[in-house]
């Protein structure tokens, strides 16, 4: 899902010269919630099945103009937390229902501390992974699996504008090699790369006296 219907084409035909059999694709604007329960129900009767589903969008917000923007602040809050919150309670059931499944979803690692750059983001990444932790405890006993991937800096569109570090920034391969490989092993939170693991323990572990003194 997408909102741009000619993007989605590319796509599509990308995944198929790849050799996907069957791919389906929705254009949609997630924020209208409405939309949901038919956005799923298709995905379910287009494919008969889901056994993974992997739950991907996001923006990245603008923090300094949601400081002073509260309706912008919201709708950002709202397609990165509420919006993944409202999908992953369809799917829960759906996946309850048949008794198996896996749901993956990517939050970030800007979930795991607010900092003042990017608060806006990190608090609805942070409001996701907890959510997760919640469902994946309710569905374990049906056969489902919750998965929460966090990815540091990854080479996308959402990202091009910016000046990062080069040696933390992963290609979207690499990422997706690690997604699949955490999706097999049914782990229940996977850092993206590994590395980042490391990075947030130490950044979790400041003291919260020190960390507001800290630009980061
Ligand atoms: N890139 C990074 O460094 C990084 C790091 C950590 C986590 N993440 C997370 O990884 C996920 C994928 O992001 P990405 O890096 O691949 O960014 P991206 O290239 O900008 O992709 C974001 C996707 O979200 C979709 N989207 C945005 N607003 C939407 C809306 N209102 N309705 C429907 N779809 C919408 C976009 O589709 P359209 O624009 O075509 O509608 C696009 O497909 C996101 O959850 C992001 O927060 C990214």
């Amino acid at each position: 899902m997408g909102r741009d219907a000619e993007k989605l084409e590319c796509l599509a035909n990308d995944l198929r010269a790849r050799g996907a059999q069957e791919v389906s694709y929705r254009a949609t604007d997630l924020l209208e919630f409405d939309t949901h329960p038919s956005a799923l129900e298709g995905a379910f009767s287009a494919l008969g099945t889901i056994d993974v589903a992997l739950i991907a969008h996001g923006t990245l917000p603008n923090q300094p103009k949601c400081e002073t923007d509260t309706r912008l602040a919201v709708r950002e809050f709202s397609l990165n937390a509420t919006v993944t919150i409202s999908l992953l309670t369809l799917l829960a059931q759906e996946m309850a229902d048949l008794g198996r499944g896996t749901i993956a979803v990517i939050t970030s690692v800007a979930g795991d501390r607010g900092r003042p750059s990017n608060y806006v983001y990190g608090s609805a990444k942070a409001a996701v992974s907890v959510f997760c932790e919640g469902l994946r405890a309710r569905v374990f006993a049906k056969g489902v699996h919750v998965i929460d991937i966090r990815p540091g800096f990854v080479d996308t569109q959402m990202t091009r504008h910016l000046e990062l570090p080069s040696l933390l920034v992963a290609s979207p391969a690499a990422v997706a090699r690690r997604i699949i490989w955490g999706i097999r092993r049914r782990k229940d939170v996977l850092y993206v790369p590994y590395f980042w693991a490391f990075i947030l323990f130490l950044i979790r572990n400041i003291p919260a006296p020190v960390f507001k003194r800290m630009s980061l």
